[in-house]
């Protein structure tokens, strides 16, 4: 048995819905931890090509079990459309189940997060709009409503109406808007019920069992480490943590069972939304790497932002998630590239510093120091072990592992599964 965790190390937008679904052949549950909605997994497999928001990219394996975590907060709209969009392309989504303790998102949720947004003007996060934020912070507030009051409409009632009462102060008294109703809104909610209910399990129990039977799991981890809202570029980050510890929490297992903390990694790195990110290329090589790359939000459609790997904020990830080894994705992006860079280190007021500074005010100043690598200028789509890699990308990852302190246990080199190359098994 044999529990891994595939984390976002940098920024999210890393590749690990393709790993994902690599790795999930072999695991007899797959679960979603963190975050909603605001993710968007690509997998391209015998199936064809898909985005996944909510559902784990385990989806495609017949006697694979995924399911949506208590750390996850759903869009019942979203996940019911992801469902049907499935089935309608041939997938079974029978074996799909959702934590009872998940907590809903809400249409409320979506409208303040709009309102919020729009009053920070230039200062706003550039979030993804999913009420994503909003939903977390009623988690904490204690006046979520979660997925398992669904299965009680009476309870479910009393609590929209307690939150609603609130909501609408807000909406109306602040912002100056029309009350949402709550008929409306629990006559929606009671549909969702109808169709979910089915699929609204205790989690814990299924995989404490599933332990029991020594069966593997796979945690798919959705956004980066540097979104995290301790860890991250804070404020301009996420509300749950994609960590290897928020893996724990939005799972439900115990931090002992995990045997493979699996640190994904870009080869090179991006980022959407607001906020700094010391590496990004400005010039025409960033533009390069985000058309080759088609660096676009896989949902919204938004560019981007391309940069040089950045080796300061990469240790820092690997120092608090714990990663037992990387992986490093989209190495074939950089195969047209006549040099790289990689960032060792900062320049902050006249100082070199090796770390990543948690004040937003100090990371804006940082510059980064690179160190440059010739590119090897060759495609590398088609290689299946290290040793196929030109010498120069093999150098590259080298380097990469040196800084990081990780070893690369796969790397991928292109969007198929079988684009990869498997230098250590994480299920034998
Ligand atoms: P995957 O799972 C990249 C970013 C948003 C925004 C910030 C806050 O595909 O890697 P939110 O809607 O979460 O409150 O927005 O976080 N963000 C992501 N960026 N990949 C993601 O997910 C992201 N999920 C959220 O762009 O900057
Ligand atoms: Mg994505």
């Amino acid at each position: 048995m044999t529990v891994a965790a595939v984390i976002g190390a940098q920024w999210g937008d890393e590749g690990k819905g393709k790993m994902v679904d690599m790795l999930a052949e072999k695991a007899k549950y797959v679960v979603r931890f963190s975050g909603g909605d605001n993710a968007g997994h690509t997998v391209v497999n015998p199936h064809g090509e898909f985005v996944l928001q909510l559902i784990p990219s385990g989806i495609f394996y017949p006697t694979t079990t995924c399911i949506i975590g208590n750390g996850v907060v759903v869009n019942p709209a979203t996940l019911l459309k992801e469902i049907d969009t499935l089935n309608s392309r041939g997938i079974d989504t029978s074996r799909l189940f959702i934590s009872d303790r998940a907590h809903l998102i809400m249409p409320y949720h979506m409208l303040i997060e709009k309102l919020e947004e729009e009053a920070l003007g230039d200062k706003a996060i550039g979030t993804t709009l999913k009420g994503i934020g909003p939903a977390y912070v009623d988690k904490v507030a204690r006046t979520g409503i979660r997925a398992g009051d669904l299965l009680d409409k009476k309870y479910l009632k009393e609590r929209l109406a307690l939150a609603l009462n609130n909501k609408n102060k807000i909406i109306t008294k602040i912002y100056g808007k029309p009350a949402l109703s709550l008929e409306e809104i629990y006559t929606q909610y009671c549909r969702y019920a109808d169709q979910i209910a089915p699929k609204i399990r205790d989690i814990t129990a299924m995989l404490a069992e599933a332990i029991e039977r020594k069966e593997h799991i796979l945690l798919e981890g959705a956004q980066g480490m540097l979104l995290d809202p301790d860890f991250g570029t804070y404020p301009f980050g996420t509300s749950s943590s994609p960590m290897a510890g928020g893996a724990c929490l939005g799972a439900g297992i115990s931090p002992n069972k995990l045997d493979h903390i699996l640190g994904v990694f870009k080869a090179f790195q991006t980022r959407v939304g607001a906020g700094p990110m010391p590496t990004e290329i400005n010039d025409e090589t960033g533009a390069m790497i985000r058309e080759r790359g088609h660096e676009y939000g896989s949902i919204s459609g938004r560019p981007r932002d391309c940069g040089w790997f950045d080796a300061v904020a990469a240790r820092l990830s690997a120092r608090v998630n714990g990663f037992t080894s990387i992986i490093i994705t989209r190495l074939d992006i950089l195969d047209v590239l006549p040099s790289l860079k990689i960032c060792t280190a900062y320049k902050l007021d006249g100082k070199t510093i090796d770390y990543f500074p948690a004040s937003i005010a100090a990371l804006d100043k940082c510059q980064p120091i690179y160190e440059e690598l010739p590119g090897w200028e060759k495609p590398t789509s088609n290689a299946r072990t290290f040793k196929d890699l030109p010498a120069k990308a093999q150098k590259y990852i080298k380097r990469l592992e040196e800084l990081i302190g990780c070893t690369a246990s796969l790397i991928s080199v292109g969007k198929r599964r079988e684009d990869t190359i498997v230098r250590k098994a994480i299920f034998s």
